[in-house]
C-alpha cells in the first residue's frame, strides 16, 4: 500500500509541474504485461510502460529501440497470449460497468470507448461511449467520466464470436500534451 501512495504522489507532482497526466482503467480488470509482451514489445519499452501502469504511452515508445515489434498503441502493448485468463464472456445487451482511475488530469482531452478488431487494430461500429472533454470536471457527482456503464451491441456476434478477436478498449487523448491513454478489456459475445 505504500507504494502505491508513493507512485501516485509522484504521479501528481508530474502533473501539478506540467509534464503529464495520468489514468488507467481499474474495473474490471484491464489487459496486463506478461512475457509475450516482452517478446514483442522489447524489454525497454516493457519496462517504461510497466513502471507507470497509468502512465502515456508516448514515454514508453521514446524509448523504443531495435527489440520494439509490437503496436504499443493498440492496448498499450499488451497481448492476448498474456491475459487468456481474464476475458469476459458478454452476451448482446449486457450492460458492464467501469471504474477509470484518474491519477492526475488537470488536461483537457477527450475519450472514447469502442470495440476494437485486434487483427486489424479498427474499431468496430460507433463508440460505445465518448466524451468532448475527458476529464469532465462538471461531471457528477456520481461523475460519469471515470464511473460509467458500456452496453454490449447486438452487432458483435460473429466478429467477436471468440477471445483474442476483439477487445473493449479505453482512450483518452490529452491534448495539451499530445500524450495517449489506454486500458483494453479483452471478450467474447457467448
Ligand atoms: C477515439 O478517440 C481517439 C482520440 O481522440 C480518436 O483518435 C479515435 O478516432 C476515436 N475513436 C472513435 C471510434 O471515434
Ligand atoms: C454525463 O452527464 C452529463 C450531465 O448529466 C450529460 O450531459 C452527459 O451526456 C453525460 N455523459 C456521458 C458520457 O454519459
Amino acid at each position: 500500500m505504500k507504494m502505491k501512495y508513493t507512485v501516485a504522489g509522484l504521479a501528481s507532482l508530474a502533473c501539478i509541474v506540467g509534464v503529464q497526466g495520468h489514468a488507467v482503467m481499474q474495473t474490471p480488470v484491464p489487459r496486463g504485461t506478461g512475457p509475450k509482451q516482452v517478446e514483442l514489445c522489447g524489454s525497454l519499452v516493457t519496462t517504461v510502460l510497466e513502471r507507470d501502469r497509468a502512465g502515456p504511452i508516448e514515454n514508453a515508445v521514446k524509448s523504443a529501440d531495435s527489440n520494439y515489434n509490437c503496436n504499443a498503441y493498440l492496448c498499450r502493448g499488451y497481448q492476448y497470449e498474456d491475459n487468456v485468463d481474464n476475458v469476459q464472456s458478454v452476451k448482446a445487451g449486457d450492460v458492464l460497468t467501469f471504474h477509470i482511475d484518474l491519477v492526475a488530469g488537470h488536461h483537457p482531452g477527450y475519450a472514447n470507448v469502442s470495440v476494437v478488431d485486434l487483427a486489424s487494430n479498427t474499431v468496430i461500429g460507433s463508440p460505445l461511449v465518448s466524451w468532448d472533454d475527458w476529464p469532465d470536471s462538471t461531471s457528477g457527482p456520481p461523475r460519469n467520466d471515470t464511473d460509467f456503464k458500456v452496453t454490449i451491441p447486438d452487432t458483435l456476434a460473429t466478429a467477436c464470436d471468440m477471445g483474442g478477436k476483439c477487445a473493449i478498449q479505453w482512450y483518452w487523448w490529452s491534448i495539451s500534451n499530445s500524450q495517449t491513454y489506454e486500458s483494453c478489456l479483452d471478450f467474447y459475445v457467448e
